[in-house]
């Protein structure tokens, strides 16, 4: 069940003009970045009630306390109060940085996140979380608020770059492998060019809704979300700083396989669903050719995650559910790394 305040809409965008009417807010602004505003933006722009504009630069090198500076700036140069609404009309970047400005200015005035990534729409989108990066940390600076509503249409991927909506992808799959044995037979047996994303985005939004609903604070069961994430985000993370920089998506990709074999050795799936997740996540993100253990592992080592000295992962436990918390050895996550490298597409 989605909360009022996620909207899925299957149409063309528009915002229900009752609920801005009944809020009387003094000023509107639109938050965009160069791409969103010319993608997405003529999609809704006649849907909008009176507003200004304030366009910031695309990338998440921008998701910077000098980007909040600029929006922060021209709130104040248009002398926005505390009644006034920001919308905000981009990927995770945008929704990260603009939801922050908006709860920050002036003690936090209303906004509304509408996401225009795959990635944004099915995870970003939901659990409130909002920051940007501070010097080499990412999502270092934030806060923990809601929109006052969030709309969802899947129109605005017509225009996404392919390899933006794969890497949206890649959360679409993690949430069916820990959630739905069902969905994930329904997903593995399509191309990417073939999904009914509508489906899988309220599939998604749902999913990841009644997680947080029942774990805001990450606890644990909201621990399952991370599956594929400890490998994922530590070739992520090397791979930064490196030529061949890959896109989030594609990280998780192989933390979902490597995952998956330590779920696989530890018997908790099949060899059966072993094969199934690597065939199908192969196919779809081809393979990253892996940094050396050495260097890979301190990385894992730092996850946050960890506790006390252990490598603690989420894993699926069959297709169509996870457990958390499962210590792994640095010998299992060495093995997962050799596995991967040893596939053939
Ligand atoms: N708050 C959370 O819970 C949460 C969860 C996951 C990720 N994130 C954050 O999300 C960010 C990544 O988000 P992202 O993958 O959406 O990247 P992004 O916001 O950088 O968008 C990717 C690119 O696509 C462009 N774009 C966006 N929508 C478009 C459209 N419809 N048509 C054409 N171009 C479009 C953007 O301008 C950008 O260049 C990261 O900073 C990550 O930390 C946050
Ligand atoms: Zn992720």
């Amino acid at each position: 069940m989605l909360p009022k305040h996620i909207i899925i809409q299957s149409g063309p965008a528009h915002l229900q003009q009752g609920f801005l009417t009944s809020q009387k807010y003094t000023q509107v602004a639109v938050l965009m970045d160069e791409h969103t505003q010319s993608d997405c933006y003529p999609l809704l722009a006649t849907a909008l009630p009176i507003h200004q504009t304030i366009i910031v630069p695309a990338g998440e090198e921008f998701k910077n306390l000098d980007t909040c500076t600029k929006v922060w700036q021209k709130l104040t140069d248009l002398a926005f109060d505390r009644h006034s609404l920001l919308i905000i009309l981009g990927g995770g970047v945008l929704g990260d940085l603009g939801g922050f400005c908006a709860s920050t200015y002036k003690r936090g005035i209303d906004f509304i996140l509408i996401p225009t990534t795959l990635l944004s729409q099915v995870d970003a989108s939901v659990g409130g979380k909002l920051g940007i990066d501070f010097q080499h940390y990412k999502n270092h600076i934030g806060v923990f608020q809601e929109p006052v509503y969030t709309l969802i249409v899947s129109d605005f991927l017509k225009t996404l770059p392919e390899r933006e909506l794969r890497s949206g992808f890649a959360e679409v799959i993690k949430h069916c492998l820990i959630s739905d044995k069902e969905m994930w037979q329904k997903v593995s047996a399509k191309a990417m060019e073939k999904q009914s994303w509508d489906e899988l985005i309220r599939h998604s939004v749902s999913f990841k809704y009644s997680v947080i609903a029942k774990d805001p604070k990450e606890r644990g069961l909201r621990k399952i979300l991370n599956f594929g994430h400890t490998i994922g985000h530590a070739v992520e993370s090397y791979l930064l700083a490196s030529v061949d920089r890959i896109f989030h998506g594609e990280a998780i990709a192989v933390g979902m396989v490597t995952e998956s074999f330590i779920a696989y050795e530890k018997g908790l799936i099949a060899q059966s669903e072993l094969d199934q997740i690597t065939a199908y996540v192969l196919k779809v993100f081809g393979k990253v050719s892996l940094p050396a253990h050495d260097q890979l592992m301190p990385v894992i080592g730092q996850d946050k995650k960890n506790k006390g000295g252990s490598i603690l992962m989420a894993l699926p436990k069959g297709i169509g559910s996870a457990i958390w918390d499962i210590e792994t050895s640095e010998g299992e996550i060495k093995g997962s790394l050799d596995y991967y490298r040893s596939r053939q597409i």
